[in-house]
């Protein structure tokens, strides 16, 4: 409702000349309670300027009002002035620009607002995919698509973890426990597994431990057979990895993860150490970071090798000089607050300004019913899969159940099976933990993502029953004048500054939530009113009304990059 109340603001601002139309838009608050009028304006702020109490000022201003087309009605509570708008005005005021927009309503395809860079999803090669990276996948994935609404132009980075001591232990394990023919039968599930032994196999077994480090610095060194093998580890995990991805309808822009920095890291050390921030512990070389209150960043290791957040300084700038960013986003498990607390301020005593550009969005863990974790089962990128193709085989049995007949069932079980998976994992504040419960996702009635669906695709069955005649210019908005239908006029012009807030927050839970508040707005219109009536200008009044519902609904569907099928 951005417009109106932008409208609202200007008509206060007449009576307010000393604050601007921005600051009273800020103030402008819309009451809980829609008897206390569709805005509301709290005084408080004036009681200086105007040397009177606020009920004062408030009674003063609603007195010398001007008589407005669009306003029913304005009067003084205490401090408040509350503003009772004209419902068929707001009503048309709504509803015509998200018919006039359609398919793009809430999106600005501008991409005119800078880039902005987006790190997510991130899994380690040949190291378990965890649900974590599932919600890092999901989350990523749906910023992307808020921003990109918001009229930025975004780049999608997967940071593989494909760099790193883990791939000499890996090799280690595949000459002592393994064969070509057995990985190249099983796949991820035998380097997991030869990964795992190498684990138990080293605890006995020390000297192991210095076989994988030296074999690691034989990669770092450019070692043929070294960098063959890590090759062939790599397309095998990533081969899984877009199994998973393509489930979920995910891509990136690019997937320049850790080992793509491994030649560019000498000279950020240089420039660290020409800074004057390295210090030398030990033979490692480290920032430290105790006047921010943190233990120090380890930069590189005795031996000379580099860290996870040497790789990232590294990433950190390479990004900025490639992508010019307004903002650079990292979503991960919030485990790894410190970390980037570290190469933020790293990069920040470097010097450069860009540094509070960074920022990180953590999220909580995922658990199953009473606390268990659901990345046990082998830890393995199966079991993620095996969720997914769970939840898919789950929504097609409902189906079976309750619409026998329709066509297409696999793919519609597919999109609603998935879309309940990643409806739940965004549905609350991203850094709660979120509890896992079949019976919860797949509730077709509760506050997921099924409902939602399912509301879209009644829109869709209504409208498909009706032949809409009337362009919406010629609708008389004003016979939409009970409350059922102002209300969800109300809902659907809230989506711009929805948008606007999930991106300020970076938090895809406004947009979840407000799916779920459109979709109830829409099941009380459709309850409370006959559609299909006798009385032509009504009923395609009313049709208009699901129309644009059907549009916002599907686009904040998209958000969170959710399908919506137009039958379920
Ligand atoms: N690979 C890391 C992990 O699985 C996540 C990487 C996040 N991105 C980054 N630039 N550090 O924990």
């Amino acid at each position: 409702m951005t417009n109106l109340k932008t409208q609202i603001a200007e008509l206060l601002h007449n009576q307010i000349p000393s604050l601007t139309i921005e600051n009273i838009f800020e103030i402008l608050e819309v009451p809980a309670n829609t008897q206390m009028g569709d805005y509301a304006f709290p005084c408080f702020k004036l009681a200086k300027e105007f040397k009177k109490a606020p009920p004062l000022i408030a009674k003063e201003i609603v007195d010398n009002f001007p008589t407005s087309e669009f306003v029913d009605k304005i009067e003084n509570v205490n401090a408040y002035i509350n503003i009772y708008l004209n419902k068929s005005w707001l009503v048309e005021q709504i509803l015509s620009p998200i018919l006039t927009e359609k398919e793009n309503y809430g999106f600005d395809n501008s991409k005119s607002k800078g880039n902005i860079v987006i790190d997510f999803s991130s899994p380690n090669i040949a190291k378990p995919f965890h649900i974590g990276h599932l919600r890092s996948t999901v989350i990523g994935n749906s910023l992307y698509k808020i921003f990109e609404a918001l009229g930025y132009n975004c780049h999608g980075v997967n940071h593989l973890g494909d760099w790193g001591t883990q791939f000499g232990k890996l090799m280690v394990a595949y000459k002592n426990y393994s064969s070509k023919e057995i990985i190249e039968e099983k796949g991820i599930e035998e380097l997991l597994r030869i990964y795992v032994k190498f684990h138990e196999e080293a605890k006995l077994n020390p000297e192991l431990d210095d076989e994988a480090r030296s074999y690691f610095t034989k990669m770092e060194k450019g070692d043929e057979e070294a960098l063959e093998l890590w090759k062939w580890f790599k397309e095998i995990s990533l081969n899984e990895f877009e199994r998973v991805y393509k489930i979920l309808d995910v891509t990136f822009d690019s997937y320049n993860g850790e080992a793509f920095y491994n030649d560019k890291m000498t000279p950020v050390i240089e420039e660290l150490e020409a800074k004057n921030l390295i210090e030398i512990s030990e033979g490692a070389k480290l920032v430290r970071l105790e006047e921010d209150n943190m233990p120090p960043c380890l930069i590189t290791k005795n031996d000379g090798s580099t860290l996870y957040a040497t790789r990232d300084i590294t990433a950190a700038k390479y990004r900025y000089d490639t992508y010019n960013f307004e903002k650079s986003i990292y979503v991960t498990a919030l485990q790894q607050n410190l970390h980037f607390a570290q190469v933020f301020k790293v990069v920040d005593k470097m010097g450069y300004p860009w540094a509070n550009k960074m920022v990180h969005v953590p999220f909580g863990m995922v658990s199953g019913e009473g606390g268990q974790s659901l990345s046990t089962r082998n830890g393995n990128i199966l079991f993620l899969e095996d969720i997914l193709t769970e939840a898919i085989e789950k929504t097609k049995s409902i189906i079976e159940e309750k619409n026998p007949t329709l066509q297409n069932k696999d793919e519609v079980a597919r999109q609603v099976g998935v879309g309940a998976i990643i409806f739940n994992d965004m549905y609350n504040s991203i850094i709660k933990d979120v509890i896992f419960s079949w019976e919860q996702v797949l509730n077709f009635e509760g506050e997921t993502g099924p409902n939602v669906q399912y509301a879209h695709a009644r829109a869709c069955s209504v409208l498909r029953q009706a032949n809409l005649t009337t362009p919406y210019e010629k609708i008389d908005f004003s016979l939409l004048n009970d409350e059922a239908s102002i209300n969800l006029a109300k809902e659907l012009g809230k989506f711009k500054s929805v948008i606007r807030l999930a991106g300020q927050k970076f938090e895809p839970s406004f947009i979840a939530r407000y799916a779920v508040d459109v979709a109830q707005a829409f099941n009380k219109f459709y309850h409370d009113n006959t559609i299909l009536v006798e009385n032509a200008s009504l009923k395609e009044a009313r049709l208009n009304m699901v129309l644009a519902t059907k549009y916002t609904l599907k686009n904040a569907l998209y958000l969170l990059g959710i399908k919506s099928p137009e039958q379920m």
